[in-house]
């Protein structure tokens, strides 16, 4: 089995999600580098955002996806995050409709409600990715469309870099990660009875290069990427 554990170069201490979130909250707009996930949307070809009715925001943080989502001309968006201090300035920012605190593998949210379920950067905290693409299909209409990014795989090991951030006292602490294959996130993908639609990847371009010069030595590598996915129906 793939395990961070055996990547890792930076041995920080590692704390939950909750834990981890919870302070991060003060700086991490500063530090999530949109090149990561939004350049990646503004490339998909689907969904068409504008005609999107309403979508549900899996691991909605601070509001970044949906800000994003409103910019693109989805109206109606839930938001569900498990850590209240992301979900508090989430609600400050109020590009959701309803913000939730649960996990995303078991919101509580109505099936069937949504056509079109997002998570952003949210994957490698899960140790197994099954039991979200079982919930974005529970909430997801027939017809429906799952956008999923993902920290690539491939850059997390090469890396050897957990997801991570500097705490007030100025202690780097890992968030706990865990490695998901490419062909993980497809299988888990097709079992739960999803069609996958598109998908790129992001890779360490000159756009990367501009606002994370140190880099270079990663120039060409796939840093993220992006699978839409269609409920049958
Ligand atoms: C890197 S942030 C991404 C937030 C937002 N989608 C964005 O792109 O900025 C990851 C978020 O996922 C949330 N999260 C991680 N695991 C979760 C889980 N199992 N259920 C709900 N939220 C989770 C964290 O609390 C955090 O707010």
């Amino acid at each position: 089995m793939t395990q961070f554990a055996d990547f890792d170069t930076r041995n920080y201490r590692t704390v939950d999600v909750r834990t981890g979130y919870g302070q991060w909250v003060a700086t991490y707009e500063q530090t999530v580098e949109d090149v990561m996930d939004l350049a990646l949307l503004d490339r998909l070809e689907q969904p068409s955002w504008t005609t999107v009715r309403r979508a549900i925001d899996l691991g909605c943080g601070t509001g970044r996806t949906g800000a994003w989502l409103r910019n693109h001309g989805v109206e109606l968006i839930d938001g569900v995050d498990l850590t209240p201090e992301m979900l508090a300035v989430s609600r400050r920012k109020g590009v959701h409709q309803t913000l939730t605190e649960a996990d995303v593998t078991d919101t509580g949210l109505s099936s069937g409600s949504y056509d079109l379920a997002i998570a952003s950067l949210i994957d490698e905290h899960l140790p197994d990715v099954a039991p979200l693409y079982a919930e974005a299909f529970r909430l997801a209409e027939p017809g429906g469309l799952f956008v999923m990014v993902a920290f690539h795989p491939h850059f997390i090991m090469t890396a050897g870099m957990p997801t991570h951030f500097t705490s007030a006292t100025g202690e780097p602490l890992a968030i706990s990660t865990h490695v998901h294959l490419l062909s993980t996130q497809i299988t888990a993908g097709l079992a739960e009875g999803w069609v996958l639609t598109e998908m790129r990847e992001g890779v360490i371009d000159e756009g990367w290069l501009a606002v994370k010069p140190k880099w270079e030595r990663f120039r060409g590598h796939p840093v993220s990427a992006a699978f839409v996915w269609r409920k049958p129906g």
